[in-house]
Parts: structure tokens; sequence; C-alpha cells
């Protein structure tokens, strides 16, 4: 932890227009500096930086906040980082709070964890790629799954062999003690022996926002129904499944660039789309997103486009959980795959430029899919109708921006054929009700 009174000094020193210009041309107006926003396409400038104010703002994007925020941002870093980042641009020395032993233990021990896991995908890949279990079996189930070299390798895939403790004794003999086997999850103890979780599995790492590797997916090989398809690392000091998004280390610099992320459900999804040469792409596996889930997407966009396939069970059961992304001010579409088709085969059937096609031709926007979707139910039924009204309410209820709301609010009343007046006073009574109980 760096010591509060550094965080201080850089916000003494810092000058944000010379900490911006490393990365953008700014040209001065006035009092003010004005550039092309870096965080959003644009042509004609509307990023502006006030040197006296020490802040930054986008008229374009509406982002907008001081050199630290700035610098988060741009460089995708931690407010640690960033503060450490601008410490050593001006000279100022980093302070770093002594830590607890507690805090120093804690410390240590998520660091041998991550060695453990770096220790482990080497060991699964290596296996998968250089031994006759891997390769034969491995190697060519994925192959099969019509999965390139270079993409195997880009995603660090591996094999774990069918012995049941053949990783567990290689760790072991490389002094990895017992103790960050089970934490990882790597390992699973059962009447005193210790055998490896992901034996006779394909291996798929899934990675910090860095880079590291945390936790793992197993996929089992196997056609049998009464083994779980895919097993996954268990909650631990590194790997928090509600704070981790797959894919999102590999996709975040064209999730940046295209400015929009694509949602889909798991780690083939994923893999099969880069594959395709999309790149911003990102997997919920296989459960609704959380709230930190969401943030972390936002630091990189705010545009999310859902993938769904053409199971309509299964997006009625997701439609709730995205009210969750529009709260967060996010800007979402959803997109149907043809019947019997996930993105995974999709972009396997089709070359990337049908892909392409498809996918920009098909999304729709969240509320008013939503809208459409339930009025085809409740077509001649007054209750199931009034029901929908309610439901669409609440989804735009959540919406923080005002402007949002209101282009909601026509369209839907177009589209139900109710008067917007009486979709903004339900919308009013929910947000009305919501703010009495966060003030209990
Ligand atoms: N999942 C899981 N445990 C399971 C089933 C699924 O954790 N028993 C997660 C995985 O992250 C998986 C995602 O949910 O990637 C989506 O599940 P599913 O569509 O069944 O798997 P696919 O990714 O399509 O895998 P495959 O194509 O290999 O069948
Ligand atoms: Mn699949």
């Amino acid at each position: 932890m760096i010591e509060r009174s550094v965080i201080e000094r850089v916000n003494e020193v810092v000058d944000i227009t010379e900490v911006i210009q490393d990365f953008i041309t700014l040209n001065k107006r006035g009092v003010n500096y004005l550039g092309l926003c870096p965080f959003h396409n644009e042509k004609t400038p509307s990023f502006t930086v006030s040197p006296a104010k020490g802040i930054f703002k986008c008229f374009g994007c509406g982002k907008g906040g001081n050199a630290i925020s700035f610098i988060m941002e741009h460089e995708h870093l931690a407010y640690q980082e960033a503060v450490k980042y601008l410490a050593k641009k001006y000279n100022i020395e980093i302070v770093e709070k002594e830590l607890s032993s507690d805090e120093i233990a804690k410390q240590n021990e998520r660091e041998s964890m991550l060695v453990l896991s770096d220790f482990a995908q080497k060991y699964f890949s290596k296996t998968l790629w250089e031994t006759d279990e891997g390769t034969e079996i491995g190697l060519s189930y994925l192959k099969e799954r019509g999965y390139r070299e270079n993409t195997v390798d880009k995603f660090q895939l591996g094999y774990s062999p069918e012995e049941r403790d053949a990783f567990t004794r290689f760790a072991q003999k490389n002094n990895f003690k017992n103790s960050y086997l089970l934490k990882t999850g790597l390992s699973i103890q059962k009447n005193e022996k210790v055998y490896d979780r992901f034996s006779g599995r394909v291996i798929f790492p899934i990675h910090s926002l860095s880079g590291k590797v945390i936790g793992f997916g197993g996929r089992t090989l196997k056609q049998s129904s009464n083994t779980a398809k895919y097993l996954n690392s268990p909650e631990s000091e590194i790997y928090h499944k509600s704070k981790t998004v797959y894919g999102l280390f590999h996709a975040k610099r064209s999730v940046t660039q295209a400015n929009k992320c694509y949602l889909v459900e798991g780690y083939t999804d994923v893999i099969s789309f880069h594959q395709a040469g999309i790149e911003n792409v990102v997997a919920s596996s296989g459960t609704a997103l959380t709230s930190d889930q969401i943030r972390l997407i936002k630091r990189f966009t705010q545009n999310i486009t859902i993938l769904f396939d053409g199971d309509e069970a299964g997006i009625k059961a997701s439609l709730r959980g995205i009210d969750l992304i529009l709260e967060e001010g996010m800007n979402v579409k959803v997109l149907l795959f043809p019947d019997g088709e996930d993105p995974d085969s999709f972009s396997r059937k089709h070359n990337p430029e049908t892909l392409n096609k498809y996918l920009s031709q098909n999304e729709t926007d969240f509320v008013l899919f939503k809208t459409k979707l339930l009025l085809e139910e409740s077509k001649n039924d007054p209750i199931k109708r009034a029901t929908l009204i309610n439901d669409i309410v609440k989804s735009i209820a959540v919406i923080p921006n005002r402007i949002n709301r209101s282009v909601y609010i026509r369209e839907c009343s177009n589209i139900i054929g109710i008067k917007e007046e009486v979709l903004y006073s339900e919308i009013n009574a929910i947000n009305k009700k919501r703010n009495e109980n966060n003030q209990k």
C-alpha cells in the first residue's frame, strides 16, 4: 500500500497537461487545452484539459477526471499503480505503508499461490504438447474442435493426465506444499490422500486482468452424464469468480479499440471468436454477470452486446440479470444466434466475413428487444400485458441517464401503444420507492 502522503504529493505536483501530452497532442484554447479524445473515436476535438483545475473532460463521450484517473483509464491501471506511475514521472519517492505481519503472510500466501498456478499452467501445456497421452487425447480433441495450434498456444490451453495424482506428485517433487495445492484447488484431499482435481481433462487457464494465471477450467473428454462437463477452480485468495471475467486479459486492447465488448457464455465461444479474428469478447462462464464483473468491463467500454444461443428459455432467464448492466449506465444490445447454434459453433461454420456481417446486422437494443419479446408473448392477454409493462418499466427505471431514459420511454410507448405519461409515472413511482428503501 502506498502511503497517503505520497498520493497527496502526487496530486500537488502533477501537471495534468504534461501528463496527458505524453499520450495525445493538445492545443491551447484560451485558458484550457483541446485535443482528440483517446477514449472514443472523433474527428473534431472535444477533449478539454484544464490545467488550473487539474482536470480533463471530454464533451463527446463524457469521460472526465484528474491526472490519476486519466492514467488509470488510459493505461488500464489500478489506482495504486497509476499513483506509482505518476510518482515515478515526477521523481517522488514511493513510500509503501508498513504491512502488519498478518498482511505480509496474506501477501506471501497469494504470491505462492500465483507461482504455483503459473507452474501448473506450464505443466498442463507441456503435457498437452509433449507427451503421448497429451497429444493423442488432449491436443487431438482441440484440433478436432477446429482450434489451430497458435490459438491453443495463445490461450495457454493444456491437458491434465488421467493418472489421478500425476500433477500433484510432480508439484510436490518441485517443493510445492500440499497446503497451496489444496488452497488453489489444483489438488483435492480424499481420505488422507491428495489427488489432482483436473485429471483427464483439457485445461483452460483463467487469467487476471494483467495476464497472471489465477484459476482453471477443466473440460472432460468423456461423454458420460455423471461427470460434470466442466470443473473449475474453487474460490481462493487469488481467484474470485464474481470479480473475474474470462477472456478480458486477451480482449481488453481490442475492446477499447472497438469500443464494444461481446459477452458470450463459455470458454470455447471466446476462443473460437478469437480464431475468427474477433477479439473483443469475454465470457460470463455460464452464470449471470455480477456488478463487479460489469464494472471491470466498463473500465474499457460502455457498450456491451450479449450473444445468446437461440434458446428462448435461456434468454428469458437472463433478462432480469441484464438490468444490472443497465444500472451501471452501460448501453446493452443483444444478439440471437439461429436455433441450435452458439457463438462457438456459428463462428466455426461460417467464414469471418459472414460472422462479422451477422453480428453487425442482428444486434438489437436490449430494452426494445425485451419489449418486443414480452409483447409477442402477452398478445390478447390483458393481465400478462400489465405485467409486461411493469417489467419493462423496471428496466428503464434503473438507467441512470435521464436522456437515455426518456428516449426509451418514447420508443416503448410507441411499441406497446401506451401513453408516455403512464410510463413516466410508473417509473417515478418505482424510483421513489427505491429511494425510500435506500434511505432505510
Ligand atoms: N460451465 C461450468 N460448469 C459446467 C458447465 C458449464 O462452469 N458444468 C461454464 C463454463 O465456463 C462453460 C460455460 O459455462 O464454458 C458455458 O457452458 P456450455 O455452453 O455448456 O459449455 P461450452 O462453453 O459450450 O463448452 P463446449 O463447447 O465444450 O461444450
Ligand atoms: Mn459449446
